[in-house]
């Protein structure tokens, strides 16, 4: 592999803190798939001078465009994007029976998983999640044909082949010792690429798919392999009783998961609308990350998630689009639904202050990196760190967002700041002139 040296010269975004947003003109220099250097316009010409970039391709960015980290989206369900924006009429538990689990359950078909999969992949690199953290489905070979998509389309991620025990009305689980039989399998063939791009995540669906046998061998497998973990908590009231009833034992959701030793830095819990005091103080001591649903949160009508409370206590958050449940696949969708969600809270139950646009920026890029253990590699422009980036063309030709004779932002830093807030405001996948992840450009609309 040989990387292309790269320097780009204009403003540069990303985030330093949930709410320290760096938004500067200068250049970042890339070699070798990483950040080498950053510095100040001044500097980069300095270096001009003396040839220092002959043999770097250098980008000079246009007064509409920026860069900023790749977006990561840390949960969503690959195989159900047939159904997106589909059967959102019911809650979660009938959904899942009625259209999720029939659907999940046609990925036997390795050919069918390879036809979605392989859209499913390109159509989110266009959008800019250059990290996806996917639920598959629970069939093996299906959940390979992901795993190579990703990896002939360049992106980073993790993946997991669903474990279910539990029956169901759809016929849609494994038998234990088949399923801890094939979980093993999948993690054993993926590491065996030795792909630093992509990694095996242990997918337990939920406490209502899985008994306990099941998640405390699922616990052991995660870390005899040093895997992360993914399921779902505590999203619709429903489902919180019926946990309960199963578990007389535990006096939480969190508990259930606990007692199974789920519970770890290496954990992803997705939702988490209905957490008492108590568990998130567990998750808080557990050190577990949450990741934010807030699409499918509101198209399931399952609640709204009191992010800011997670925050306030120390809990790494990041965010998922949650497809099918959620019905927009891109990450920009989910830092707006976040935004709103929090608004509607702060106005309806007093839980502010809400999100604000820089903080949103902030759970989509470094938040992510941290929920899904990658921040020594993304989630900042530090130098050091692998270059996962969206080059942003704020006023790009047939985008969204039109351009006026109206200087509202009066000098450079804040014509800078301006165009990123348009385009966290009102941008789309037409405003993404180029993805990269690792140095490695997988879009491109410039050519
Ligand atoms: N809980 C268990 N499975 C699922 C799923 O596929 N989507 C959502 N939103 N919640 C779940
Ligand atoms: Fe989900």
């Amino acid at each position: 592999m040989s990387w292309e040296k790269m320097v780009f010269v204009g403003v540069i975004a990303f985030p330093r803190s949930l709410d320290t947003l760096l938004i500067t003109y200068g250049y970042l220099a890339v070699e070798n798939g990483k950040v080498s250097k950053r510095g100040t316009l001044h500097e980069f010409s300095e270096m001009e001078k003396v040839n220092a970039w002959s043999d770097f391709n250098v980008i000079r960015l246009t007064d509409s465009q920026f860069i900023m980290p790749g977006l990561v989206d840390c949960h969503t369900h690959a195989p159900q994007f047939p159904n997106i924006g589909l059967g959102l009429d019911r809650p979660l538990l009938d959904w899942l029976e009625r259209y999720t689990f029939p659907l999940e359950k046609r990925y036997v078909d390795a050919q069918f998983a390879a036809s979605v999969y392989e859209n499913v992949v390109r159509r989110l690199l266009d959008c800019g999640t250059t990290t996806a953290c996917y639920f598959a489905s629970i069939h093996l070979e299906g959940t390979m044909e992901l795993v190579k998509s990703v990896i002939k389309h360049g992106q980073r991620a993790l993946v997991g082949k669903v474990s279910m025990n539990v029956r169901n009305n759809a016929g849609y689980y494994n038998e234990t010792e088949k399923e801890i039989a094939d979980v093993e399998y999948f993690i054993k063939r993926v590491l065996s690429f030795k792909h630093d791009l992509i990694a095996p995540i242990v997918t337990p669906r939920f406490a209502l798919s899985c008994d306990e046998q099941l998640m405390t061998c699922l616990a052991k497998i995660a870390e005899k392999y040093g895997c992360l973990v993914q399921t779902h908590i505590s999203e619709n009231l429903r489902e919180v009783e019926q946990v309960l009833r199963n578990n007389p034992k535990c006096s939480s959701y969190a508990e259930v998961y606990d007692k199974c030793k789920l519970l770890n830095h290496k954990c992803i819990l997705a939702h988490g609308v209905y957490l008492t005091d108590d568990e998130i103080t567990l998750l808080m001591s557990r050190k577990v990350s949450v990741a934010h649903c807030p699409a499918s949160n509101t198209r399931l009508k399952s609640g709204l998630c009191p992010v800011r409370k997670l925050l306030d206590h120390a809990i790494t958050v990041g965010l998922g689009t949650d497809v099918s449940g959620g019905d927009n696949a891109t990450v920009l969708d989910a830092m707006r639904r976040a935004m709103d969600v929090s608004t509607h809270l702060e106005f309806a139950q007093g839980i502010g202050p809400s999100i604000g646009w820089k903080e949103a920026v902030c759970l989509a890029t470094l938040g992510g990196a941290k929920a899904l253990n990658l921040e020594d590699k993304i989630g900042t422009f530090d130098v050091g760190k692998e270059f996962d980036a969206l080059l942003i063309d704020v006023y790009a030709a047939n985008g969204p967002i039109d351009r006026y004779n109206h200087a509202a932002e009066k000098g450079k830093d804040a014509a800078a700041t301006a165009l990123v807030k348009r385009f966290v405001y009102l941008g789309d996948d037409r405003n993404i002139a180029q993805v990269y992840v690792k140095g490695i450009k997988v879009k491109d609309t410039m050519i």
